[in-house]
């Protein structure tokens, strides 16, 4: 049994311990987040899991999942079923991207209510910032400028879904946190070279090279930007100590507080691969936001603090794709 719901309750003395056989809905449990959650969640010796893929149940189907939820009745909800994309996916598909997202959420977070969840946590994204936040970005600049118009149609629905989950526990005192996680990556990710994200994407260019024995790799822009990025499974260290630990309707960034340039990030992946040719950039091509870091005091204050290098973290995404390469989408 976890604590009463309150409007206010301090996060640091606050704890709400899931017992091991709370029943738990993880939403996408497939995808790249979600699959973290559930190896850590099994680790830990959670065993009342309740699982559902899409082709089971399609979240944009509100009858579908309010009869879900009706039979379930999960206590404790990690929503890591979205519509996610790179650049390429979100400005080809934007109907796509706003209609579903804002579908999923709005129709879980309102069932999950409604059905007396004990507990609820949201996942954002860093895109949800102004594209000119000053870096690194904290929680507070959220609506203080235009987004990327790239993946507003994305950011715009999860910035819905942050302002819902607000309003739920205003209204309703209804506990659903919101947590906001700079670039993913790990076991599980995205390999598609038009639709993945930078990290994975390099990955797979300088294995197929390596593979190929092609004499050069071209990284797009100058390698100046520089990004951040989160082991996946840290990421999900992170839900699962603020399902426990954090009761508030303050958002809270989820990163290392650390970046790197796409450069380093390009040299560091062609040693792992074990590339041998040239590594090239092609100045002629848009380099992006030159920086995009998160502030990390929050959550750092609230006594987490991610561990995995990122050496050590893309050794483990290469295996990972290296065993599971036939199954790789597309
Ligand atoms: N990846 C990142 O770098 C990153 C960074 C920050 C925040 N996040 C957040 O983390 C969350 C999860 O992202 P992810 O990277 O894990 O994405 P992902 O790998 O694409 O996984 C998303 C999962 O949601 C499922 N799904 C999508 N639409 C659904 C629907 N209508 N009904 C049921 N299931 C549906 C997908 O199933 P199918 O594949 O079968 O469609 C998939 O299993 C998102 O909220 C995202 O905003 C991700």
């Amino acid at each position: 049994m976890g604590l009463p719901i309150t409007h206010h309750p301090s996060p640091i003395t606050l704890v709400y311990i899931m017992n091991k056989n709370a029943k738990i809905y993880i939403a996408g449990h497939r995808g790249l987040v979600g699959s973290a959650i559930l190896r850590l969640l099994i680790k830990r010796g959670y065993d009342n899991l309740v699982l559902r893929t899409h082709s089971e149940l399609d979240l944009t189907n509100q009858s579908g999942v309010t009869e879900f939820f009706k039979q379930e009745g999960p206590e404790y909800i990690f929503l890591a079923a979205a519509r996610v994309g790179g650049i390429h996916a979100n400005s080809t598909y934007p109907a796509d991207f706003i209609r579903s997202n804002l579908l999923v959420q709005t129709n879980v977070i309102d069932a999950a209510y409604r059905n007396n969840a004990k507990k609820f946590l949201f996942l954002g994204s860093s895109c949800i910032y102004p594209k000119f936040a000053p870096q690194p970005m904290k929680e507070e600049c959220l609506l203080t400028g235009e987004l990327e118009p790239t993946n507003e149609w994305y950011a715009i629905a999860k910035i819905a879904g942050i302002k819902m989950c607000q309003a739920y526990r205003r209204q309703y005192g209804f506990n659903a946190i919101s947590l906001m996680p700079t670039n993913l990556y790990g076991p599980g990710d995205n390999f598609d070279l038009e639709d993945s994200h930078v990290l994975p994407a390099l990955l797979r260019k300088f294995h197929e090279a390596k593979i190929n024995a092609r004499p050069e790799v071209v990284v797009w822009g100058t390698g100046a930007p520089r990004r951040e990025f989160l082991y996946v499974d840290d990421l999900a260290e992170a839900t699962l100590f603020l399902m426990e630990n954090y009761n508030e309707e303050k958002i809270v960034n989820v990163g290392t507080g650390k970046d790197i340039s796409i450069k380093e990030l390009a040299e560091l992946i062609k040693v792992i691969t074990g590339y041998q040719g040239e590594l090239i950039f092609d100045h002629s091509k848009p380099d992006g936001t030159p920086r995009k870091l998160l502030d990390i005091s929050r959550i750092e204050r609230l006594g987490w603090t991610s561990k995995t290098p990122l050496r050590e973290g893309i050794e483990s995404t290469y295996k990972w794709f290296l065993k599971n390469i036939q199954d790789i989408r597309r």
